[in-house]
């Protein structure tokens, strides 16, 4: 039975550990999105996860969400996160870029005040975005025509071989928490008609499409997908969560992906269900899962084959030395949320690593 310390075999890499580190937006980017010594210094502290998975990071210009998130759509991103890619493979590490798109959660405030884009003319509801003018309501977006998508594609393509000139091991796409993927993914920001509107395969279509032309540049072996059925976070719903992940975990068999990395929950807990067991029943490959994991848990998931691996988020922000500390059975650091966004080192760079 393996545990959380047995390699683990991800598509064109092997894994040390069981143990990842999600992607965590940590908005030390600056306005120009670019990475820097800092960020580097943050995840070469971490390289002790058995994969890195960067935070999200803009594929395309012009789709802020978050004001001082990274980006990989030009050379000098690349040549910036080079810092970070040279610091983790120094130490040890191996890292994956996420590669997103913010659709309908960017804000004309943060991108020239241009509109941004979206599956259908739906506004997230219930929440706001940090501009520079403070707290300002998401607007409605401008909604994607079917011939505006293969420039999505190709944005995201040129993501994917940007991210391979800054010396990433592989690249995972963002099809989670209400972004644009995931706004085409589900029905309740999906009403398009169309091939990409209606049904699970045609909503889908845009996913599997973005993933082919990131495959073609990477190979399949060093591309992973996020996904988060159940997530409600950017005012998302669908009318068959289960159902969807059900259907997902089967379909995305045949692009033989280094693996699925599968939000198990909601971040606001109001909408439930079990997506690890019929994901886990239907998909054949490495099944990474993610959401309020503890070690114990994820110990008894991996021991008991219900997941290859675990992504720790706030764990891992707060515990540089995650890996040591649960094979020794060391106290955890606690995350401090008031620093998750804030720049500069506090909160990023600081939290110590366990003394024995
Ligand atoms: C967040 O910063 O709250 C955030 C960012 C990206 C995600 C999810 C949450 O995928």
């Amino acid at each position: 039975m393996p545990d959380l310390f047995t390699p683990l075999r991800v598509g064109a890499i092997t894994t040390p550990n069981r143990i990842f580190m999600a992607p965590l937006t940590r908005c030390r980017a600056g306005e120009e999105h670019l990475a820097n010594p800092l960020m580097a210094e943050h995840y070469a502290q971490r390289a002790s996860a058995g994969l890195l998975i960067a935070e999200a990071t803009m594929a395309m210009a012009g789709n802020s969400a978050f004001w001082t998130e990274p980006g990989i759509y030009s050379a000098a991103h690349a040549a910036s996160w080079r810092l970070v890619t040279e610091a983790v493979h120094a130490a040890g590490g191996r890292i994956f870029l996420q590669l997103w798109h913010g659709g309908r959660a960017c804000h004309p405030l943060l991108n020239g005040g241009v509109q941004p884009v979206g599956a259908s003319a739906l506004a997230i509801a219930g929440d706001e975005v940090h501009t520079p003018a403070g707290k300002q309501p998401y607007v409605v977006p401008r909604v994607l025509a079917d011939e505006d998508l293969p420039g999505i594609i190709a944005g995201f393509r040129q993501a994917a071989e940007y991210a391979q000139l800054a010396g990433f091991d592989g690249v995972e796409v963002h099809g989670a928490n209400g972004y644009l993927l995931d706004q085409f993914l589900r029905d309740g920001t999906n009403r398009r008609g169309g091939p990409y509107g209606g049904s699970r395969e045609h909503r889908a279509r845009l996913m599997f499409e973005v993933i082919e032309a990131v495959s073609d540049v990477w190979g399949r072996d060093r591309v992973g997908l996020r996904i988060s059925p159940l997530n409600s976070y950017n005012d998302m719903i669908d009318s068959d969560p289960v159902g969807l992940a059900t259907w997902l975990a089967g379909e995305l068999n045949r692009f033989n992906l280094a693996y699925l990395h599968l939000m198990r929950g909601d971040f606001f807990s109001q909408q439930q269900g079990d997506v690890v067991t019929p994901v886990r029943a239907r998909y054949q490959g490495v099944l990474v899962g993610n959401m309020g994991y503890g070690p114990e848990e994820a110990a008894t998931a991996v021991g008991e084959g219900q997941l290859d691996a675990v992504a720790f988020g706030t764990g891992f922000l707060a515990n540089p030395d995650l890996p040591a500390r649960i094979k020794a059975g060391a106290p955890l650091n606690a995350p401090d949320p008031a620093t998750f966004y804030t720049p500069g080192a506090a909160g990023y760079t600081d939290y110590p690593v366990w003394q024995a």
